[in-house]
């Protein structure tokens, strides 16, 4: 452990500048790629699938690009990809299956809000050189009109129908930030070479060094390869495992993404160095919160920023950042103290005493927190009429469940992402949505298109009664929600209460979330039309339950 620096991945402006230095639109060509990645310095070369604008500049994770607000961006994805995955998948759960080989391919910008032929829908998938594609594939080129509020951290992945945990897995993701100068210059943020991505993902490693993936499912006569959550106990860091970074003492901004396919990351410093948290996802808070630890689902994003100067000993000291969530959360194996209980270090600098020569870089803290966010960060009341829509999650795990037809799946409302569209909100408006949860782990609700952020978590007394009937049924209001919904409530965590891509969801809660399907920070209806075909999706983003078949249309209506 703490052999490789951390890297950080090239930046690529996703924007021009005309003759008068305004930023205007421009175009980016980005490949998938098939190449080596060094994990670590002692590990030997591991065939990876990643992103970037040439084979030699590839990189796990790929480039981060830098975009701008309301400045559109134009992208060209290309599938350079062999005729087969370098990981297992698994042809029984609903899977993009080409005719002639080659490795389907989709690019989903998470949390952006763009038209549905740019969204990278499940069933827009292509493969090398575009030589097949599936059923909603329109185009080439994606436009991004980069109109969602800042904080603009967002990513980039893979989503093709039935593979996005294996290519994932495999290295196809990436950041993606929404520069808002006007908004942000106020906030004095760190900047430059005080300003890092943390993008974690949890991988396990073969004795030859190349990622493992599960060959035989949890229940092979049903589903020869899929397993129901991937956990590796190797914690990589930017495409490193247990990195180091060299920090001063000063004030740093760390954006904060969890990547990992399944694992939740409960994070904190070895010497209780806080966070205070400045975004969570896309949007900044309405006013920064200091906490000891951050708890992250898959996909979910905190910024924060962290003082080293608020280290106590003078000499140069070394601190871990420590991850204690359970696998699966909240009530799988506790993290191994030893191993993904470890995430990275940082090696603070000696503190500049009378005598010394000068630092090169004043290590005084140059930077402050900002006091205010922005207003519309959130949801102090609801609107008095809100649409408002029951979305219930099933795990079925056992292959011969008399209650259901379906086996080893996991459901939303008990529908599969081929079923007829049921979430169908008018494009503009505003919904209440209460997420019942019947499983016993946490599942982290994604969206795309709309931001949306829990405002109440109500603990069902007796789930079990609430399950059988819903799975008789599937009727919250013949199961009367009423009167199992009547336990204990829950606060919804100060850093989280913002416009989100990602929401938790515990087990046995009725989580409440107010879904905006338009721009909250003005308003605004989106500038593109979001009702055309093939509309968008929402999921889970543990990505094994995504994959099967954790995830529904969502279609909006004029
Ligand atoms: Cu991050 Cu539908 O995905
Ligand atoms: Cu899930």
């Amino acid at each position: 452990k703490y052999v490789d620096p951390l890297p950080q991945m090239a930046r690529i402006q996703g924007y021009g500048i005309n003759q008068f230095g305004f930023p205007v639109p421009t175009n980016l060509t980005i490949g998938m790629y098939n190449k080596t990645w060094q994990f670590h310095r002692d590990m030997p070369p591991t065939p990876v699938f990643v992103y970037g604008q040439s084979l030699q500049t590839a990189t796990f994770p790929g480039p981060t690009i830098v975009a701008r607000y309301n400045v559109p961006l134009y992208v060209t994805w290309e599938n350079h990809l062999p005729d087969a995955h370098i990981l297992p998948w698994d042809p029984t759960v609903p899977t993009a299956i080409p005719k002639n080989g080659g490795v389907p391919t989709v690019v989903h910008l998470h949390g952006a809000a763009q038209a549905p032929d740019s969204d990278g829908h499940a069933f827009a998938w292509f493969t090398r050189d575009f030589a097949e594609n599936g059923s909603t594939w329109t185009q080439k080129t994606y436009t991004y009109p980069n109109v969602q509020p800042a904080a603009g951290n967002i990513w980039y992945h893979d989503h093709a129908l039935g593979l996005t945990r294996a290519s994932l897995l495999a290295g196809l993701l990436a950041a993606y930030i929404v520069e808002w100068p006007e908004l942000e210059m106020p906030f004095n943020l760190p900047s430059g070479e005080f300003d890092l991505h943390l993008v974690i993902a949890d991988r396990k490693f073969n004795v030859d060094g190349t990622i493992f993936m599960d060959t035989v499912g949890a229940v092979p006569s049903v589903h020869p390869q899929w397993q129901p959550e991937y956990f590796g106990e190797v914690i990589t860091v930017n495409g490193k495992a247990w990195p180091f970074q060299a920090v001063q003492r000063r004030r740093y901004r760390l954006r904060i993404l969890n990547a990992s396919n399944a694992r939740y990351l409960n994070i904190r410093f070895s010497n209780g160095l806080p966070f205070t948290v400045i975004a969570s996802d896309a949007t900044y808070l309405s006013r920064p919160v200091t906490v000891s630890n951050l708890l992250l689902s898959p996909a979910e994003i905190f910024d924060v920023i962290v003082d080293f100067s608020l280290v106590v000993n003078p000499n140069a000291t070394d601190i871990e950042l420590l991850n204690s969530a359970p696998y699966p959360f909240p009530t799988g194996t506790p993290a191994n103290a030893t191993l993904d209980g470890k995430v990275m270090a940082f090696n603070v600098s000696a503190k500049w005493q009378v005598g010394d020569d000068m630092p090169m870089q004043e290590p005084e803290n140059s930077t402050v927190v900002p006091e205010i966010g922005v207003p519309f960060a959130k949801v102090t009341a609801l609107p008095p009429t809100m649409k408002t829509r029951y979305i219930v999650l099933y795990e079925n795990m056992t292959s011969n469940d008399p209650n259901t037809a379906k086996t080893m799946n996991l459901y939303i409302n008990g529908l599969r992402l081929e079923d007829p569209p049921t979430e169908t909100p008018i494009s503009g408006t505003t919904e209440l949505w209460h997420v019942i949860n019947l499983t016993p782990d946490n599942h982290p609700l994604h969206l795309h298109l709309a931001e949306f952020q829990a405002v109440q978590m109500l603990q069902l007394v007796d789930p079990d009664t609430f399950k059988s009937c819903m799975l008789k049924h599937n009727d919250t209001f013949a199961c009367n929600l009423d009167q199992h919904a009547v336990g204990a409530l829950q606060p919804v965590p100060e850093e989280e209460k913002t416009w989100k891509n990602v929401v938790k969801i515990p087990p046995a809660y009725v989580t409440s979330v107010v879904v905006a399907f338009r721009l909250v920070h003005n308003n605004m209806p989106y500038p593109f039309d979001a009702t055309a075909a093939p509309g968008y999706v929402y999921h889970c983003h543990i990505l094994d339950h995504e994959d099967n078949a954790m995830i529904r249309p969502l279609t909006l209506l004029p």
